[in-house]
């Protein structure tokens, strides 16, 4: 019978402090503990790297031992520590990556450090067992790229956002429209009343080939459209502001849409076949999104949505695979702000407010 292995796991490469308990066998998620830090960084408008580097360090150990006693275990029970190595706000990973070298060397177990990005694309073979290959598509506040995943350490990237990234447009639309934050939601909401074909918004990209992205423009086109509405009106009436948001709503879902079907079809070329679609990110919780890419694919995984946004159990997943694979790192395991898992293609221009992650 072969050992059953635990793996603990750290997160700390964005506003998202997480650790997380995962074993080989049975449940697989032991324990998944995320502090967020949405709440310090609100009054900045975005994440301040200082600001998250030096809350990482504080929470880093209770989430640590939070994830140990909700997985009630110790860490004799752990056979190694993953933790994300990048990329990602520079501060907050090297506090993470400096915790896990202080817990493997005190330990003697091993260190394996995991790429920000591996973690999300491989999620769905924690959650639903999902064989390779498959297209992975990434959209969250920060991240937004196609990823073809062929095996552990095989990612070739199809396209992705060249400025900002679906959630990040999200919180924008919000901003301009006097609504909360994570914008997504409120967006979402919002949106329910309103009419999408209400204002003609456009579709970006969409005329030229392949599967890049862009939604930097849409973001300028509602901001126009509300200054026309306000312009006329003297002000934002509520059933305008939802077909505002409507209207935004289904614009990225459409894109989404056209470009999944474009990375499917492209996937299929390399791999001589249909390969599954699955998807990652906080935006993947919008409704209206996960529908449309579910009409793109016969086979569409979106695992549940704790696991979609940054959590450390996909870190501990992701390390989990490594390790049985023997790919550990020395106990110097360094921090990198970036890390593209495709060496391949070119780098992005652009991936959201959180800083170019790929
Ligand atoms: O994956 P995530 O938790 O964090 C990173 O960005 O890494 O994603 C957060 C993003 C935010 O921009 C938020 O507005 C967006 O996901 N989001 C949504 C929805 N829920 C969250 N966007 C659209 N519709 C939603 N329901
Ligand atoms: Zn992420």
């Amino acid at each position: 019978m072969t050992k059953t292995l635990r793996i603990l796991g750290l997160e700390s490469s964005c506003d998202d402090t997480a650790a997380a308990v995962v074993s080989s066998q049975g449940q697989r998620v032991m324990s998944s503990v995320v502090y967020t830090q949405t709440d310090i960084h609100a009054d900045f408008g975005g994440v301040v790297p200082e600001i998250a580097a030096r809350a990482h360090a504080e929470k880093l150990d209770y989430c640590v031992e939070a994830a140990l006693a909700e997985a009630k275990v110790n860490l004799a029970n752990i056979d190694a520590i993953a933790v994300t190595s990048g990329p990602g706000l520079i501060g907050g990973v090297l506090a993470g990556v400096m915790c896990a070298r202080g817990l493997a060397a005190g330990q003697n177990i091993p260190l394996i450090g995991v790429n920000h990005l591996a973690g999300h694309a491989l999620t769905p073979r924690m959650t639903d067992d999902l064989p390779f290959p498959y297209l992975m598509l990434l959209v969250s506040g920060g991240h937004c790229q196609f990823l073809l995943v062929q095996a552990l350490d095989k990612f070739t990237r199809l396209g992705g956002t060249i400025d900002d990234a679906p959630g990040e447009a999200f919180d924008k639309i919000a901003r301009l429209l006097a609504l909360p934050q994570p914008g997504g939601p409120a967006v979402e909401t919002t949106a329910r009343d309103g009419d999408p074909k209400a204002i003609s918004l456009p579709r970006p990209l969409l005329n030229r080939p392949g599967c890049d992205m862009s939604f930097s423009g849409l973001k300028t086109a509602v901001l126009r459209a509300r200054d026309q509405i306000i312009a006329q009106d003297g002000g934002l009436p509520k059933a305008k502001r939802a077909n505002l948001c409507a209207s935004f709503q289904t614009a990225v879902a459409d894109v989404l849409k056209e470009k999944t079907k474009r990375a499917l079809a492209k996937a299929a070329e390399i791999t001589g076949n249909t390969v599954p679609l699955a998807v990652a990110g906080g935006v993947a919780a919008n409704t209206e999104i996960r529908t449309s890419l579910n009409l793109v694919s016969d086979s569409f995984v979106a695992p549940p949505l704790r696991f979609c946004t940054d959590n450390a159990a996909m870190i501990a997943w992701a390390g989990l695979e490594l390790f049985q694979a023997g790919l550990t790192d020395p106990e110097n395991l360094i921090a990198r702000p970036r890390w593209p898992l495709d060496k391949i293609s070119p780098t992005m221009l652009g991936s959201g407010k959180k800083g170019a992650k790929a």
